[in-house]
């Protein structure tokens, strides 16, 4: 942390032109395993008019939950790091968990209207360890502004609250979401799948696509649900964990009364069961 605060103070009198003060420092946290994705981050902040650009590679514990996929989260640190030089990143920072959670660490972040939000019930304690390796990461970076891909749609409504909620002198840009030629959405969790299943896997950008090209056809939101889930489950491979439509401003649910319409947000988590392991896939699309 002393040496990320270092080499900001030393990159920051080093732009030219621009007094200490006027310098844009920009922040694209993430858990490391880069792809294009991740990359477009940083090329938005530069596009941004970010005069530093710093970078966080951080395999976050506490957002796992006991069930899921920590121990064997992919790691590549070296090509990381070659994808990070030749996008031109200004400073990677790279804390171990002792840094980040020492021993007697015990203060932690919760949105509370996360709670009823699918992806928190369906993954408990998981916003809770976002919100916190969040704070802590814009507190000790101290970014001007922070980047965020929208394919992780509630984690922008979560951030977007605690930025808020907590005076954290920050702005969140929300970028969108990177995807390969299929349409599949760029994920590092992608690496699970064989080549053959991500095929497969893009039958649910697909699926999502085609229920937005035709959303006149769903009059409440228990049917547009329904036919998405009988889309993506055409492939046994798929099995849905859940299907959200929600409000784009604080990420509640609709409700059946409400009438389907443009500007809501379709988010979905699907289970593959591939040849390696079985596979949790999340998507976004702003209908
Ligand atoms: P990670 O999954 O590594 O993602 C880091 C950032 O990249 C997030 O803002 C995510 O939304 C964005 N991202 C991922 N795939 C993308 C794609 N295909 N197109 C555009 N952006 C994409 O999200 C996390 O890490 C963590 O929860 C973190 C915020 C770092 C906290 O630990």
């Amino acid at each position: 942390i002393e040496s990320l605060r270092l080499a900001i103070h030393e990159k920051k009198l080093n732009v030219k032109g621009k007094p200490y003060y006027e310098v844009t420092v920009g922040f694209v946290p993430t858990m490391g395993y880069l792809h294009e994705g991740h990359i477009s981050l940083i090329e938005q902040a530069k596009l941004s008019g970010c005069d530093i650009v710093v970078c966080s590679i951080f395999v976050n514990p506490t957002q796992f939950n006991a069930n899921e996929d920590l121990s064997s989260y992919p790691v590549n640190l070296e090509r990381d790091t070659k994808y990070l030089q030749d996008a031109k990143t200004d400073i990677l920072f790279l804390p171990n968990v002792q840094e980040i959670y020492p021993k007697d660490f015990s203060t932690y972040v919760t949105v509370e209207s996360m709670a009823p939000v699918l992806e928190s019930i369906a993954r408990p304690g998981h916003f809770r360890g976002v919100a916190t390796v969040v704070t802590k990461l814009l507190l000790i970076v101290k970014p001007n502004i922070a980047f965020f891909g929208q394919k992780d749609a509630m984690q922008c409504i979560c951030i977007k609250r605690l930025v808020e909620d907590l005076n954290i002198d920050c702005k969140v840009k929300i970028c969108d979401t990177k995807r390969e030629n299929s349409g599949l959405a760029m994920s590092s969790r992608n690496s699970y799948l064989t080549e053959q299943e991500q095929k497969q896997a893009t039958l649910i950008y697909q699926s999502m696509l085609s229920i937005q090209q035709n959303l006149e056809k769903y009059t409440t939101r228990s049917q547009l649900i329904q036919s998405l889930s009988t889309l993506i489950e055409s492939n046994p491979l798929m099995k849905i964990d859940y299907i959200s439509l929600s409000s784009p401003i604080n990420g509640n649910e609709t409700t059946e009364e409400t009438p389907v319409s443009k500007g809501q947000v379709l988010s979905l988590a699907v289970f593959f069961s591939g040849e390696k392991r079985k596979t949790r896939l999340i998507d976004v699309l702003i209908l």
